[in-house]
């Protein structure tokens, strides 16, 4: 592999390519949907808010809703097989997402339960549907929705940061089994972006994107062909120093900026 070659195919033309959304009912998801619907792409959305799907499909013409709950493995199963029928699928990007602010001091498992249901069991039972077609013909891009809460370990992060770490590794292992096969796999990490995910934050949240600058940043990295796609720089670089940070200069630094 050349040094500087990219990771991925790099997806730039989207005229008539077929894309699925998974969780694209709001935020950063749809505003990603819009964006690929405006550059050519037949975009299928799902969430499972049926008039923010249907909303989304009668302003963009062409584009598809496929409303679901991303625990129901079996409404996930049916609605790739689905899709497939129609033809090859070029991208999924996995977004769905549910986050509650919590520390130890008050753990509730039930919640965090929620969490990984939403955040990382729903990944894996939309890979498990589309996997073995995508392998099967031989091309498309897998890109899962992470965030830089997954580097380290984050005040207030108890439930959601540990899935969220979980699909950053989730996605260099695919990589590594995919990439042979043809496949493009990527993960995206955002810092803050003004979303109903986001609403109830307490605290100024800093480097804050709208989900339409967010998409741009997404779209552009897939064109890059980029392995993760990470945004706003200013913030995120930051973020990715702390993963090399001794512990005791992390913990100290953590606590200092904790809300
Ligand atoms: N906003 C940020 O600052 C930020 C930063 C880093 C990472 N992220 C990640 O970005 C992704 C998108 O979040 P967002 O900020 O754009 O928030 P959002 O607007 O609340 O979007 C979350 C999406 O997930 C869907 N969803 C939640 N539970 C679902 C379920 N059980 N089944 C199907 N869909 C479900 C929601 O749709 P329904 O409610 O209609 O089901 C919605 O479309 C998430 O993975 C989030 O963790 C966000």
């Amino acid at each position: 592999m050349a040094l500087f070659s990219p990771l991925n195919p790099p997806m730039s033309d989207w005229h008539g390519k077929t894309v699925w959304v998974v969780g694209a009912s709001s935020g950063i998801g749809q505003a990603t949907a819009a964006q690929l619907h405006g550059l050519g792409a037949r975009v299928v959305v799902s969430a499972r808010k049926v008039q923010s799907l249907d909303a989304f499909v009668q302003a963009h013409p062409g584009s598809q809703a496929l409303a679901l709950d991303v625990t129901d493995a079996t409404a996930v199963a049916a609605a790739a097989a689905q899709l497939l029928a129609q033809g090859p699928l070029d991208c999924v990007m996995y977004c769905a997402g549910h986050y509650t602010a919590m520390r130890a001091n008050a753990m509730d498992v039930p919640d965090m339960r929620r969490h990984l249901e939403v955040n990382y069991l729903g990944a894996l039972y939309v890979l498990d549907a589309v996997l073995p077609a995508l392998i099967q013909q031989g091309h498309g891009h897998i890109s899962l929705v992470g965030s830089v809460a997954g580097y380290r370990g984050l005040p207030q992060s108890l439930a959601y940061g540990p899935t969220k770490a979980a699909l950053i590794n989730l996605a260099e292992t695919l990589y590594l089994d995919l990439h042979p096969q043809g496949l493009g796999v990527s993960i995206i990490n955002p810092g803050f972006v003004q979303t109903p995910l986001t609403a109830s934050n307490a605290f100024t949240m800093p480097a804050l994107l709208t989900p339409a600058q967010a998409a741009s940043a997404i779209v552009q990295g897939w064109g890059r062909g980029a392995f993760e796609i990470h945004f706003p720089k200013r913030f995120t670089l930051w973020m990715q120093a702390l993963r090399v940070l001794p512990n005791r200069w992390f913990f100290a630094l953590a606590k200092r900026v904790s809300p």
